[in-house]
């Protein structure tokens, strides 16, 4: 599959490590802006640069999986999120990429535990939500050759309640009583 990824920090370069297994990937970053993307396109970006990249790319996104990994926190105030508490970045970004099958993934794991495949002695669970059952199909299938199990969280509303549990992650990494590579797992 061919896959593109734009941004090339923590969590750019994690993602990638797994999708590289089996997969096409390339890299966009600030100074390097894209040409084409593959079907699957990952903004590993933080969620304040969701809008510039929708300016930039939004017409080459029509038609395309569009994975949106971020924790839309309030870094001032690290006590709420900059949506609304009945929707979503995720949902916001479907809203302005109509045409593009928009999915959450990724913003419950810690950038460790993506490069490791672990969250302690669990193996690292990749929840993915989205309306398209089609491209979530894709972003699974895309993970299989990788150490990660992916599960289905249903529709995009689910992405709200990742979102939470994204921010509650942090918000335990920050107080220091959990690892920034550890976190939630999930055992089946
Ligand atoms: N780190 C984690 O463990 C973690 C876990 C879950 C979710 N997330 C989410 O993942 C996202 C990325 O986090 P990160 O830790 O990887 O951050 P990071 O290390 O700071 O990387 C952010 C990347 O985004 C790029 N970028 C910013 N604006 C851009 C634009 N307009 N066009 C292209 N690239 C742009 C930056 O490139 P330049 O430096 O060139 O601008 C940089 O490569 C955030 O939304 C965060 O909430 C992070």
């Amino acid at each position: 599959m061919e896959i593109t990824i734009i941004g090339t920090g923590n969590m750019g370069k994690a993602i990638g490590h797994n999708l590289e297994m089996g997969n096409d990937v390339t890299y966009v970053d600030s100074t390097h802006p894209a040409t084409s993307f593959g079907n699957i396109v990952v903004l590993a970006v933080p969620y304040g640069a969701l809008d510039s990249i929708v300016d930039q790319y939004g017409d080459q996104l029509v038609g395309k999986v569009v994975i949106d990994i971020t924790n839309p926190l309030n870094f001032d105030t690290w006590d709420e999120l900059q949506v609304p508490a009945d929707s979503s970045a995720a949902a916001e970004l479907q809203a302005k990429l109509p045409n593009s099958k928009v999915l959450k993934a990724f913003n419950t794991n810690f950038a460790g535990t993506l490069s490791s495949g672990k969250v302690g002695d669990t193996t690292t669970t990749v929840l993915i939500a989205g309306d398209d059952d089609a491209a979530k199909k894709s972003l699974a299938t895309a993970l299989e050759a990788s150490p990660l199990q992916t599960m289905d969280a249903g529709s995009l509303k689910r992405a709200r309640e990742m979102e939470a549990v994204g921010f509650l992650q942090m918000k335990l990494a920050a107080s220091k009583q959990i690892s920034w590579n550890g976190g939630f797992g999930i055992n089946k």
